[in-house]
């Protein structure tokens, strides 16, 4: 069962997933904070991404650019002039909202009052600051809205220096930013987040074909990481929904506690980009094909995804409860490529000639997974508070280990408990986890 929203943002604070950034300062809206355990979540989706998109393929290739850019970048790319939001101000309690996500376009939400609104402004997202001791017009640059243009402006030197040929993807991780004016939802719409995109070059007559190969290859990536089927859905959007840049634009959408809504956008932006870019940098970014002897620029199907949102939606669905015994057991049921750790080492009690062979045990397991060792508390304490972050697999170290050179291992989904001998445990956790 999914999590409702209170649950899951209680949960992530109290365990140490997401804190608001700057809490002891009384909190700033719109940004997080990833503690320890969101961290290496928010860590292993950008690691699962990055091996589908990359390391598996042999026709894409990875880049990390600036996230200061020119300001021509985004003059070409037409961010300057029209990355806006429509914006309406309530002129009863001065509450501004973004007017395509009110329920009622005639009524402020803030105050409750009915026909106040000021006419709708077109609000521009781009953040911006100075590069160098003055601030002028000249030195003025944006912080990155997406992390696609930071590709399509290294596309020449990328497709040269790599000698790719067409049909070829150059993918990147990274932070973008975005004066939302209405953040939200915890971390589903902030103001800083980290997105995960890819440009996929091809030749205009496949971009199609494309098209749907990535729309099917992105849903897959969320189902095979253990997303319930059912909370996911593909929605086409309609033409007056459609970027500046983009000839068509399907979202994977996520059932959220309020909603369908977006994890990420799979676009068809044609040419626009290249040809801007050329255009604007006198540059020519035509592909050459030798064969046919002919130039021409290539088409981009991009999967933009964020990473920061994904993983929220990841928490969400692994979330689950269920009663043990009479009580209620909370258990993330996270896949455990995506778990903060993947073991857990509990010696049975405190004492040095089970808490000394267990850490041993334990650091010579943490080179090949991620793990916590924890030694205080009942041993079903522990177990407890382990099934709430998601860790698959529990190792008791006890007593009898000390003569039978063997621990018991408990599984987070079934609660079953295997005696493994210590020299067959390499191999046991093998079957069933893969090293990070
Ligand atoms: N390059 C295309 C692009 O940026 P987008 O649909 O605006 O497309 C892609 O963004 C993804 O980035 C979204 O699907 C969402 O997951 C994430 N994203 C966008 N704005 C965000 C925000 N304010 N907070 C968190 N994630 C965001």
């Amino acid at each position: 069962m999914p999590a409702d929203f209170d649950t899951i943002v209680n949960l992530s604070k109290r365990r140490g997933f997401v804190f608001q950034s700057s809490e002891i300062y009384g909190g700033l809206r719109s940004a997080y904070d990833y503690g320890p355990l969101g961290n290496a979540v928010l860590r292993n989706v950008k690691n699962q991404w990055w091996k589908s998109m990359v390391q598996y393929r042999s026709d894409v290739v990875g880049i990390d650019s600036a996230i200061l850019q020119s300001r021509q970048v985004w003059q070409a790319s037409g961010h300057e002039e029209v990355f806006t939001d429509p914006m309406v101000e309530c002129r009863n309690c001065n509450a501004r909202h973004r007017l395509d996500k009110l329920d009622n376009a005639d009524q402020c939400p803030t105050c409750g009052m009915k026909g106040q609104f000021t006419e709708t402004k077109q609000f521009n997202l781009m953040l911006r600051t100075h590069l160098g001791p003055v601030e002028s017009d000249e030195n003025l640059v944006y912080l990155r809205p997406e992390t696609a243009q930071g590709i399509f402006i290294n596309y020449e030197n990328v497709r040269r220096t790599q000698r790719l040929r067409l049909p070829f993807g150059i993918a990147q991780i990274g932070k973008s930013f975005r004066n939302e004016i209405t953040p939200g939802q915890f971390v589903f719409r902030t103001r800083e987040f980290e997105q995960m995109e890819m440009e996929f070059f091809c030749r205009p007559e496949e971009s199609a074909q494309w098209y749907d190969y990535w729309l099917r290859t992105r849903h897959e990536w969320y189902t095979d990481l253990g997303m319930d089927p059912e909370h996911l859905r593909i929605r086409t959007h309609a033409d007056d929904e459609l970027s500046h840049y983009s000839a068509g634009t399907a979202d994977v959408e996520y059932a959220f506690p309020w909603g369908w809504d977006e994890l990420e956008g799979i676009a068809n932006r044609t040419d626009f980009d290249l040809k801007q870019h050329a255009e604007h940098s006198g540059e020519d970014l035509r592909y050459y094909d030798q064969e046919a002897d002919e130039r021409f620029f290539p088409h981009v199907i991009e999967p933009a995804a964020g990473a920061t949102r994904t993983t929220f939606a990841f928490l969400i669905d692994a979330y689950d409860e269920e009663t043990v015994n009479g009580e209620t057991r909370t258990v993330m049921r996270l896949d455990h490529r995506l778990a903060p750790y993947q073991l857990a080492v509990l010696p049975l009690s405190k004492k040095p000639e089970l808490v000394e062979p267990a850490t041993q045990l334990a650091d010579r397991l943490r080179r090949t997974y991620e793990l916590e060792m924890d030694v205080t508390q009942a041993i079903g304490r522990r177990y407890r508070r382990q099934d709430e972050i998601g860790t698959p697999y529990c190792i008791t170290y006890d007593f009898d280990s000390l003569d039978d050179s063997a621990v018991t291992v408990r599984d987070r989904d079934s609660m079953e408990q295997d005696r493994v001998s210590l020299d067959q445990l390499d191999g046991y956790l093998a079957e069933r986890l893969s090293p990070r």
